[in-house]
């Protein structure tokens, strides 16, 4: 049950540091922190864990550590509801957390055990059990390695061709419990994505509410950026620092339509391909395995230098959605994201907040 600032699991109560309704345990989160006794391969995990994307990068999970269990938890607190009214972003962020900690904790020596703990209320989480099992093999070094250098590459791509041994090796890093990819390739595949993407553009940047949300979470200044260590930097995006007045200012000019369009047609265009995730439901459960899914795709990708972006316009707008859903003869299937997929240069990396800002401490 959540009470005010804190959760009750199992009758323990745990407080929540992050809770604006808790300023006063968040001003003393430093202190806090350090009676939670994290060892360092707790640290590690948990660190590993909150390296995975968001949307708008809310970072909407909160963890509890306790003895050889480690619980995510959404926060709910940072939720989108114009962009992701269901929360399935949300789960599928939380999804993309999960499967972090689970390599670190593989890389680490433990074995691990996850339930999902999803009856559709506010207590819902992913509990992972942890058991130390010594230094044995480890088969996902490679993601692991990936962690701290993947990242959602918002630039142009170089438009060669990526090897089809490499698309098969992708593809089978896209495959989840549910979820399957599915593989664009060549301008003939991407075009009639591209439309799905031009016409989310032309729905998401006329909607007030989307506008004004999106404009909540841009990070206008690298001082904004640096001081709240959350949402979208410009910097990330390639775009000037600029006080959030002046940029409020122009910000009608930037977020329309046509100025949309003609940048994602330069994405999309420049792309090596895109890699549409669809799962056969649409729960918590599915969203959490498609998150997990697509980390693992994001960190091969990354071991193998390809960079990937998202463009979920056509999974975000409902008609879009069900369009995509017929027109792809999905056959009932959900398309939950899409991103596209080549090469380019890394850009400036997004900033997560410090593990005092998102653990929740036992009574
Ligand atoms: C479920 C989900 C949906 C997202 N949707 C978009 C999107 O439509 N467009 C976009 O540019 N980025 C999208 N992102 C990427 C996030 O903005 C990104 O993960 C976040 O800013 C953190 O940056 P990083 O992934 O580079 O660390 C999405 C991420 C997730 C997990």
């Amino acid at each position: 049950m959540i009470t005010g600032g804190a959760i009750v699991v199992g009758g323990v109560t745990y407080y929540l540091l992050n809770d604006k309704l808790n300023a006063t345990a968040a001003a003393s989160q430093q202190t806090d922190i350090s009676k939670l006794k994290l060892t360092p391969d707790e640290r590690e995990m948990l660190s590993l864990a909150t390296l995975a994307p968001s949307g708008h990068n809310t970072q909407p999970w909160k963890f509890s550590v306790e003895p050889n269990t480690i619980r995510i938890y959404p926060d709910f607190t940072r939720r989108v509801p114009a962009v992701d009214p269901d929360d399935r972003e949300l789960w599928i962020s939380l999804g993309g957390v999960l499967e972090n900690l689970l390599i670190a904790a593989q890389h680490a020596g433990y074995e691990t055990e996850t339930d999902y703990m999803l009856d559709g209320t506010a207590e819902d989480h992913i509990a992972v059990r942890l058991k130390k099992a010594g230094i044995r093999p480890d088969s996902q070094s490679v993601l692991f390695g990936a962690i701290p250098l993947r990242q959602c590459t918002r630039n142009e791509y170089d438009q060669k061709p990526v090897p089809t041994a490499d698309l098969n090796k992708l593809e089978t890093a896209a495959t989840g419990a549910g979820v399957t990819p599915m593989l664009f390739t060549g301008a003939a595949a991407i075009e009639p994505m591209l439309e799905y993407v031009n016409a989310g553009n032309d729905r998401q940047m006329t909607d007030d509410a989307f506008k004004s949300e999106l404009t909540e979470w841009i990070r206008f200044s690298n001082g904004e950026a640096d001081e709240k260590m959350d949402g979208l930097a410009s910097r990330v995006m390639g775009n000037p620092s600029l006080p959030r007045w002046l940029a409020q200012l122009f910000i009608g000019i930037i977020l329309n339509p046509k100025s949309e369009n003609k940048k994602d047609d330069g994405f999309m265009r420049s792309s090596s391909g895109l890699m549409l995730f669809v799962s056969q439901k649409n729960d918590r459960a599915a969203w959490i395995e498609t998150g997990r899914a697509y980390e693992r795709f994001a960190l091969l990708s990354t071991a193998m230098n390809i960079k990937n972006a998202f463009m979920n316009q056509p999974c975000e707008v409902p008609e879009l959605r069900a369009q995509v859903q017929s027109n792809l003869t999905l056959n009932g299937a959900f398309p939950q994201l899409l991103a596209r997929f080549g090469h380019s240069p890394a850009m400036p990396r997004s900033l997560r907040r410090p593990l005092s800002q998102v653990l929740v401490i036992k009574e």
